[in-house]
This record gives structure tokens, C-alpha cells and sequence, in this order.
């Protein structure tokens, strides 16, 4: 990661927009320690975390110095200096499954003073960041939200899914065959160089994953500043192949039940396997913790195979599903070549975008061997399915995760006849469904 992102230009539209408003948009220097400090403490007190300590802050700086921090102020402000909305972002693969990916813009920290909310500003950031990340010929753009009803307006729509798992251990065994391989309880700090590896692997398996940073795997591991505390509680097991290669990783922690020693809860804080065996093996071992009644995995793939791996499917109970990632597409022939289909057809897309980026008809063939072309269209469809959708819609299917049916019934696309929406989701069927291990 280079200071490359920094070197985009700042969308003019939204500089005169804010300018309106007496606004200054501009990209920070985040070279200048003071300034983005600033800038920090002011992400961190509007989405309502506690504020960064000097140590904290001297982490993140190295962590997130390279992205394209874009800060809003308002020179009438009390604490001038202070940003009043900030937006963050940078260049990088997003995992289409198959081992393929395709360069995106990761958004994140969008945030408006409460000061300054409902005036137009998180609308001049995002378009601007948009126009932006098109502009640099970008194709796509990406953000995980932390409320599902804002992010639908500007063309993003959710494409990959996560789930949130209870499972009652001891009603249960498990029936997953035995791996070949050998799972060693490990030191967390021993473990963390070894992370990004397995997780680079483990992401070419499945469609929505992105990389995470240093400052990420140091907090995870409990190795950061911010997450130290939580250090004494952090145990970690490895599965190594049958060669003795490190293929995945469970980072868990335990909460002691407050009255019965043999009924405590297991957290699972991060599940990473770079194959089949390492997800059962590390599954596996922990279903099967003695003094452990409950074990609790969150953000969790929709499609994890764990009913199937135990003998009893009910004591595996999902409380919670929701979306993750969403993707706003920015090129349409370069978003839907990216990736890999799984039957061989065509399709025209109609597509509207009120931002224009994607508007258009498009044309998309598919081949035996999974590849595919796309060309703008007009006329007749000669035999091709035809669906009319939004961008956003768009972006739902792109992974593969959202099922073109329920898009079809829900009113979200329409149909030029019947079948085409059967036709275009066998084109797009994945055998995994989407998955997002992390928040970005
Ligand atoms: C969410 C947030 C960024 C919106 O900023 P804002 O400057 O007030 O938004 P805008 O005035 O540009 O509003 C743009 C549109 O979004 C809508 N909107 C804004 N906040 C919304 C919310 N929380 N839920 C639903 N719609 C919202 C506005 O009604 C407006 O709708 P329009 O299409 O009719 O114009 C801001 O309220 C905020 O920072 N909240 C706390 C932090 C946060 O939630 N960040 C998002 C992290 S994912």
C-alpha cells in the first residue's frame, strides 16, 4: 500500500457542494501527526468509542497512514481544526472466489459531526468518493455499514452475508470425518506472522473476502495498544496439514460460567482455514473443549457446514444473519469479467444508476470454461435472457450470494420474459456463498 491513494484527485463537485455550505473538503496530510490525530479523535468520538490513547494513536498512524483520509472542516466550528466528517480509503483486491479478485476501493470511517448531520455532507463524501475511485478507472467500490438503510442511495447493494452461531456442545458429537492433519493449542503472539499467510489462502477460496492490515492482525491477536488488555484471555490453535504445513487458525477465548465449572462459554474470535480439513479439524477441536457447554462464533460464514458436521443439527443454532459487504459497481464490463460463471449463456443487463456509472444495456456471455465478455448492447437480444435492475442490484449478485429469485420477487429486477431470472442465476451460482471474515 503506497501513498498512490493520496494522489487521487478530490472530486471538484463535492468541494463546491461543501463549499456551499462554507466547507472546506480536502485530503489530509497524514504526515502531519497533529492534524491526524485530529482526525482520528474525531472518527472515534462520532461512532462513539472511546478516544484514542498517545500510545493508540502512534499505532494507528502506522497502521492507516497510508490510506486517503479526506477530512471536512468548518472554519466558524468552536475547535476549528477539528474535522466536522472525515471518509477514509484506499485501493485493494477484493477475493471473487476461484482465485480470482478484482481491484476495489475500500470506504470507511464515514462520519458527520452531530453538529453538522442532515446538511448533505455524507452525500458530498460519498459521491465524491465515487467519482473519485471512477475516475482513477477503479471498478469497484466497497464498504461494511453500521446501519443497512444508508449506504442503498448511492448504488451500494449487500452482496456477501455473515451469521452469528450458538452451539449447545455437549448435545452433540461430532461426525465429520477425521483429518489428516494435526491441531497444535499454540501461543497467540507465536501465531501472528503467520496469519496473513493462511488468510491470504483462505480468501482465494471464497468470494468477498479483503485483506486485512498489520493493525488489524495486531488486534486481533491482542498484540496491539487498544486490545492488549484482552491478552490473558486469547488462546490460539493451529492446524497443520499432513506434511506438517500450517493451513488455518482458531483464535478463542473462554468466559468461566458463573456457578458450574464444567459449563463455561467458548468464543470463537476468528476461524481462518486455507482448506477443507483445516475447517473441520479446527471445528472439530473446538465442539470438543471438556468444562465447555456453549460455543459462540460471530461473523461467520451463512453456509458454514457445521449442522452437517455434527450428529445433532439443532443444537447448532443461528441467532443471527445479516448483511456484510457491499459493493457499489463503478465499471460494468470490468465487475462482471472479473469473475468466474457457472454455466454457459447470455444475458442483457439494463441497468440504470442514477450516478450514471453503470447505465446502460449490456451484453454478458459466458463460456463452458467459466469466462466471460461484455459489451454494450442495443436491440434485440437475439435468444439472451433480459433482465432490467438498479446498480445496486447489480452488485447484490455479483458474488453470487444473493439469490436472483428473491431480487425477482421482491421487485428489486425485472424479467424481459420469463426465465430469464432462472437463466442468470445459473450463470451466477457459486459453491460457497460469499463470505466477509472482518469489518473494514
Ligand atoms: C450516517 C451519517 C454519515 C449521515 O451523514 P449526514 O451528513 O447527516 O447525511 P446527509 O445529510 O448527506 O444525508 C444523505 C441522505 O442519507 C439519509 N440519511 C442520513 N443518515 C441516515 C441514517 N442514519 N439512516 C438512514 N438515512 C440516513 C438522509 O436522509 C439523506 O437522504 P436523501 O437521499 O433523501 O437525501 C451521519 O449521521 C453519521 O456520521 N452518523 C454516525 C456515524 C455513522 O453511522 N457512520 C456510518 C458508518 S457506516
Amino acid at each position: 500500500m503506497t501513498a498512490d491513494h493520496n494522489a487521487l484527485p478530490l472530486d471538484e463537485t463535492s468541494r463546491a457542494a461543501l463549499a456551499g455550505h462554507g466547507l472546506t473538503y480536502a485530503v489530509l496530510d497524514t504526515s502531519n501527526t497533529a492534524a491526524f490525530d485530529r482526525f482520528v479523535q474525531a472518527v472515534y468520538r462520532g461512532l462513539h468509542f472511546e478516544a484514542l490513547t498517545p500510545e493508540q494513536l502512534t499505532e494507528y498512524r502506522a497502521g492507516f497512514g497510508h490510506a486517503r483520509s479526506v477530512a471536512v472542516h468548518d472554519a466558524t466550528a468552536a475547535e476549528a481544526d477539528t474535522p466536522v466528517a472525515t471518509v477514509t480509503s484506499w485501493r485493494t483486491p477484493l477475493s471473487l472466489g476461484d482465485a480470482r479478485s478484482i481491484e476495489a476501493w475500500a470506504i470507511s470511517l464515514v462520519h458527520v459531526a452531530s453538529t453538522h448531520r442532515r446538511r448533505g455532507i455524507a452525500r458530498g463524501l460519498l459521491e465524491g468518493e465515487l467519482r473519485a475511485a471512477h475516475a482513477a478507472g477503479i471498478p469497484i467500490a466497497m464498504l461494511t455499514v453500521s446501519e443497512a438503510t444508508i449506504y442503498g442511495r448511492w448504488g451500494f447493494g449487500p452482496a456477501a452475508y455473515c451469521a452469528d452461531y450458538r452451539i449447545a456442545t455437549r448435545e452433540l458429537t461430532v461426525t465429520a470425518p477425521a483429518t489428516p492433519g494435526r491441531v497444535h493449542l499454540v501461543e497467540a503472539r507465536a501465531l501472528r506472522p503467520r496469519a496473513p499467510g493462511i488468510a491470504a489462502r483462505a480468501h482465494e477460496r471464497v468470494g468477498g473476502e479483503v485483506a486485512s492490515d498489520d493493525l488489524h492482525w495486531d488486534r486481533a491477536f491482542a498484540l496491539a495498544a487498544r486490545t492488549a488488555s484482552h491478552a490473558p484471555k486469547l488462546r490460539a490453535a493451529r492446524y497443520d496439514d499432513e506434511h506438517g504445513e500450517p493451513q488455518g487458525f482458531v483464535l478463542y477465548s473462554v468466559n468461566e460460567h458463573a456457578s458450574d465449572f464444567s459449563a463455561h462459554t467458548l468464543t470463537v474470535e476468528h476461524l481462518c482455514a486455507a482448506t477443507d480439513d483445516a475447517l473441520t479439524a479446527l471445528w472439530h477441536f473446538v465442539l470438543d473443549q471438556d468444562l465447555v457447554s456453549t460455543v459462540v462464533a460471530e461473523l461467520r460464514p451463512v453456509d458454514e457446514p457445521l449442522e452437517w458436521m455434527v450428529s445433532n443439527p439443532r443444537a447448532v443454532e443461528t441467532i443471527a444473519r445479516r448483511e456484510h459487504l457491499w459493493l457499489r459497481i463503478l465499471d460494468v464490463p470490468a465487475a462482471l469479467t472479473a469473475r468466474r460463471y457457472a454455466a454457459a449463456d447470455s444475458v442483457v443487463l439494463r441497468v440504470s444508476d442514477s450516478l450514471g456509472f453503470a447505465t446502460g444495456e449490456w451484453m454478458l456471455t459466458t463460456t463452458p470454461d467459466g469466462t466471460a465478455t461484455v459489451s454494450a448492447h442495443a436491440g434485440d437480444p437475439h435468444g439472451a435472457a433480459v433482465i432490467t435492475l438498479g446498480v445496486e442490484a447489480l452488485g447484490s449478485l455479483l458474488l453470487g450470494g444473493t439469490p436472483v429469485e428473491a431480487l425477482r420477487i421482491a421487485g428489486r429486477l425485472a424479467e424481459g420474459f420469463p426465465g430469464s431470472a432462472a437463466r442468470f442465476a445459473a450463470m451466477l451460482h457459486v459453491p460457497r456463498a460469499p463470505w466477509l471474515s472482518t469489518w473494514f
